[in-house]
């Protein structure tokens, strides 16, 4: 590395939307669109990644984020090896470092991690300087979500002037809205955030700066309460949390669209009627993850070794 200036793809990293300046995110969406094209195509491959072993390393459940980044990287031609905490040798005892440690002398290239800590992303860079992805680290940041849920939007026919998001939910304990947060204000892109008091971040604005109460919200974006992040309870109940927060099945958002990460909790934070109305883009959002993460792992892979 050998300046400081250096940010994102430079510096070899996707830990935080911090990484990345608006040319690294023009660049990657642009990539995305091409990958999209290749993943339409009967042959979904290219021989890109040939070279490259990726190890996605697992420390906590995931479906969609763990088969999204072991497709695209599939699709890329890289070898592949998965690990995850059920099984392993932490259960006897191993630290995190000398896990990675010893993946490293197996000639691992770029490593995707997903932990319960936040920080371990930025841990295992920092420890092993070869590039690493951040799969969602505790309740810090989710870049790669972020970013796929932007370009969802762009891809069903928006521009960021006319994306109003109001993001409901428990902002307080989710990585998507620690990244989200991050890349709307990067690129000006207006919102407001919702949800109970107790799950606010109390440090934030609840709306953008260039938040205009006039201009109707284009997008609801609604998010799971992370109760397995949760240490008290927070909630009084589901069935309140779904009465004042949830988008239920009574009401009309009146947005163009919906955007969820997943796992939905059906019933409570959105009901069955708006998960799979046409407003909904929430498989779409799975859809282009995958082109997006072939896009960040084949910037990332360019820089092992230096
Ligand atoms: C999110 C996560 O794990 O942070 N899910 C995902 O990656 N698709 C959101 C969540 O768990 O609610």
């Amino acid at each position: 590395m050998d300046n400081q200036l250096e940010t994102g793809f430079k510096a070899g990293r996707l830990v935080s939307i911090d990484d990345l300046d608006t040319a690294d995110i023009d660049t990657l969406y642009q990539t995305t669109r091409e990958f999209i094209k290749i993943l339409n195509r009967p042959l979904k491959k290219v021989p890109a990644l040939k070279e490259i072993t990726v190890a996605n390393l697992f420390f906590e459940d995931s479906t969609r984020t763990r088969l999204s980044f072991e497709l695209a990287q599939k699709r890329l031609s890289a070898d592949v090896v998965n690990f995850s905490s059920q099984g392993s040798s932490l259960k006897k005892g191993e630290t995190l470092l000398d896990t990675v440690n010893n993946l490293l002398r197996m000639k691992i290239d770029v490593i995707v991690v997903r932990h319960k800590i936040s920080g371990t992303a930025q841990f295992i860079h920092n420890k092993t300087g070869i590039p690493v992805v951040n799969a969602g680290d505790g309740t810090n940041e989710h870049p790669t979500q972020a970013l796929l849920d932007l370009f969802t939007l762009w891809d069903a026919g928006m521009e960021n002037k006319d994306i109003k998001i109001c993001l409901n939910g428990d902002i307080l304990h989710s990585r998507v809205a620690g990244s989200s947060l991050k890349l709307w204000q990067k690129l000006g892109i207006e919102y407001e955030i919702n949800g109970p008091n107790t799950v606010m971040r109390r440090h934030l604005p609840l709306r953008s700066a260039n938040f205009n109460s006039s201009r109707p919200f284009t997008v609801n974006y609604q998010l799971r309460i992370q109760k397995e992040r949760q240490n008290k309870e927070l909630i009084p109940s589901l069935e309140e949390y779904n009465a004042f927060f949830g988008l239920n099945a009574d009401q009309n958002p009146g947005v163009a669209f919906i955007l969820h990460p997943g796992p939905i909790n059906r019933g409570v934070e959105l009901d069955s009627d708006w998960a799979d109305s046409p407003q909904s883009l929430i498989l779409k959002q799975v859809e282009t993850g995958v082109a997006l993460r072939m896009a960040i792992i084949y910037f990332l892979a360019q820089k092992k070794g230096g």
